[in-house]
């Protein structure tokens, strides 16, 4: 077997029925090259990961400072490393208070794992709540707060006493009692298509955690990192959660995750008995320097606002389309999380599909088949953007067609 498609399929655990199998020789900022000579427009950023564009120069070069420096020394926890430090001090003066202890993962399930751990033990109590269509990462603990019983129901038994609760619904929220130890939410959920909140909601979900003395954990694995249009989710509604989780964004490129806390809350790892939450890699020097790198990126080039400002024009350009074309397409989302929702899967999946012909990457989301995930990189040009949402427009025009 010579061919690396061939070698891909037969060595490489399949997780898709039908993988873009798309073979990479390099990628920079929006566009990936594959080996047949071909050039992609990318509008995922590997799942909202590369925030400041494939392979950014200031982040390749922090990889190899402190590559050449140490890799590996310790668990975390046990060495002062300087790319540790630097980056905790950096997200500490970014949050807001008291979310300033910082504990670092190698990924957003492995935050929300260490997050689930930490409100247990603080709050000792063991009921958690999560809500319909959340996705929160593919580990037991995570999994067992996956709103979405097709990929929760075949891993079972899972974690006892998790109760979903309707997204969005401020009702539903009384049945979050003092028996309950967390409630884990996505401030704008990701793989349900991008569903935002009516403006109540997470103020009402605050205060009757308040309420009752649970913890409220904001998983902006996803959202976090200048993606929705500001640093963190939070920044839209003014709210401070017990925990936030963060990761895909965080490590510019470079397997990264984190949960924040305040010091009392933290300090549960610390005690009582110590050593009972660790990890070898997290917080992996090389990982946080390129973390550091790419915050300080996201900072200093406000991109932020740059995908507040990018995720309005989208918006306007493909509401006035899709409505004077008639197409019955939504378009929704903050910044640059948004979702183009079309009226059947086939017809979202076709699209995705005219679209990589044109070379525009996009994908659908986990539990939302029948819409199109528009994530670029926040430092994606105009120009490139607007090309890409000419070839959208394009595909898009499936909906005058019957797909089969
Ligand atoms: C909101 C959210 N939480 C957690 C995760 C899991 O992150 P990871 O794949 O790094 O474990 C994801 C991944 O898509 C996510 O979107």
């Amino acid at each position: 077997m010579t061919d690396l498609r061939s070698k891909f399929a037969h060595y490489l655990c399949q997780t898709s029925t039908n993988p873009l199998g798309l073979v990479v020789e390099r990628a920079q900022g929006s566009t990936i090259y594959t080996t047949d000579g071909r050039e992609y427009l990318d509008f995922v950023s590997g799942i909202a990961v590369t925030n400041v564009g494939f392979t950014h120069p200031a982040v390749v070069e922090a990889v190899k400072a402190q590559a050449e420096k140490y890799l590996h020394v310790m668990v975390y926890g046990e060495y002062v490393q300087a790319p540790q430090v630097e980056l905790a001090e950096r997200l500490a003066s970014v949050l807001p208070d008291p979310l300033h202890v910082v504990y670092f993962t190698n990924s957003g399930t492995e935050a929300n794992e260490g997050a689930l751990k930490v409100a247990k033990k603080f709050t000792k109590r063991r009921k958690l709540i999560a809500f319909d269509k959340s996705f929160h990462g593919d580990t037991h603990g995570a999994a067992s707060l996956l709103g979405n019983p097709a990929y929760r129901c075949p891993y079972e038994p899972l974690l006892p006493d998790v109760e979903f609760l309707p997204f969005d619904e401020t009702t539903a929220l009384e049945r979050i009692d003092e028996t309950v130890a967390a409630v884990m939410i996505e401030p704008i959920q990701g793989e349900a298509g991008v569903r935002v909140p009516s403006d109540e909601f997470l103020p009402a979900l605050r205060q009757r955690c308040d309420e009752v003395g649970a913890l409220l954990i904001f998983d902006e694995v996803q959202t976090g990192c200048g993606r929705t249009g500001k640093l963190f989710a939070l920044e839209h509604w003014n709210i401070v959660p017990d925990i936030i989780t963060l990761a895909k964004g965080l490590g510019g490129g470079m397997p990264l995750g984190a949960f924040v806390g305040s010091a009392e809350v933290m300090r549960t790892l610390s005690e009582d008995p110590p050593l009972s939450h660790v990890t070898t890699f997290g917080g992996h020097p090389v990982c946080c320097a390129a973390g550091l790198a790419s915050l300080n990126i996201i900072l200093e080039q406000n991109l932020p606002q740059r995908a507040a400002t990018l995720g309005e024009q989208i918006r306007e350009r493909l509401e006035m389309t899709g409505k004077s074309a008639n197409w019955g397409i939504d378009v929704r989302g903050k910044g640059l999380m948004l979702a183009v929702e079309f009226p059947t899967a086939a017809q979202a999946i076709a699209a995705m599909e005219r679209a990589l012909q044109e070379g525009l990457i996009l994908t659908t989301f986990l539990h939302a088949d029948n819409a199109l995930r528009l994530a670029p990189a926040l430092t994606i040009s105009e120009a490139e953007l607007h090309k890409g949402l000419d070839v959208l427009e394009r595909a898009m025009q499936v909906v005058n067609r019957p797909v089969v």
